[in-house]
Order: C-alpha cells, then structure tokens, then sequence
C-alpha cells in the first residue's frame, strides 16, 4: 500500500506503536512533556545530523519515523519502556551501538543519520495518514 491510515486514539502518553508502511516499520510516539522537551532542549550544533525537533514533528506530542537504523538498517530497540532506550532516551540499535534521541535524531554510534521522517499528515487529532 502506498498509504496507511492509523487510529492514534489508543496510544496513551509515553507509549509508541510501530506499523508498517512500504514494508517498513514505523514508530510512532506519544511523547511526555518531559521527552518533548529534552527534544527541544537540544543545541543544534550537538547533533551529528542538525536538525531541530520543530522541523521533524507536526504536533510536538507525536514522533513518526521510519524505525530503521541508518546504520546498516537494523531495528532500533525503544518502542517499549522495558526496552534499552540508550542514553539519550528515545532509541538503541543493539547491532553496532547507535543512540537515538526523543526526536529520533542520530546523537551517538557509527550511524550517519538521523531516523527518517516519513510523508504523514493528520486526518483528525486521532488519525494520521502516512505516505
Ligand atoms: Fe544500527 Fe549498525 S545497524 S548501529
């Protein structure tokens, strides 16, 4: 499908479903103020790949992104909180030891970039179409 619709309504605040999309997971994240916040909080010039948070969101409360490591494409660990979310507290890839922030951004590891963020737009509060 080129598309996918996804009912948001259930995601409560701290937790994250994946879905997949073009054969790819996508996270999405009801980020807490306090996650939103260490996600803005961060000077540009201490990201491997500057990018601001404002740039990379629609709705500060929501992160999508393609759950892909630029590294070599595994699947970051993150999407529940009994996971190691690495030190910046958003995601860790296990493989080679990449540290993803709240905003899904590159801050510590081998990969290059920072976790993509898909073609989305928002139907409703509580709908979003990706792609
Ligand atoms: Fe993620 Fe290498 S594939 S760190």
């Amino acid at each position: 499908l080129a598309s996918t619709e996804v009912d948001i309504s259930k995601i409560a605040e701290g937790q994250a479903i994946t879905v997949s999309w073009r054969g790819k997971p996508v996270f999405i994240r009801h980020r807490t103020a306090t996650e939103i916040e260490e996600a803005t909080a961060v000077p540009l010039g201490d990201l491997p790949d500057p990018q601001a948070d404002t740039a990379r969101t629609e709705k500060p409360e929501w992160l999508v992104v393609v759950g892909v490591c630029t590294h070599l494409g595994c699947i970051p660990l993150g999407q529940s909180s009994t996971q190691p979310r690495g030190e910046f507290g958003g995601w860790f890839c296990p493989c080679h030891g990449s540290h993803y922030d709240t905003s899904g951004r590159i801050r510590k590891g081998p990969a290059p970039e920072n976790l993509p963020v898909p073609e989305y737009q928002f139907l409703s509060d509580t709908r979003i179409r990706i792609g």
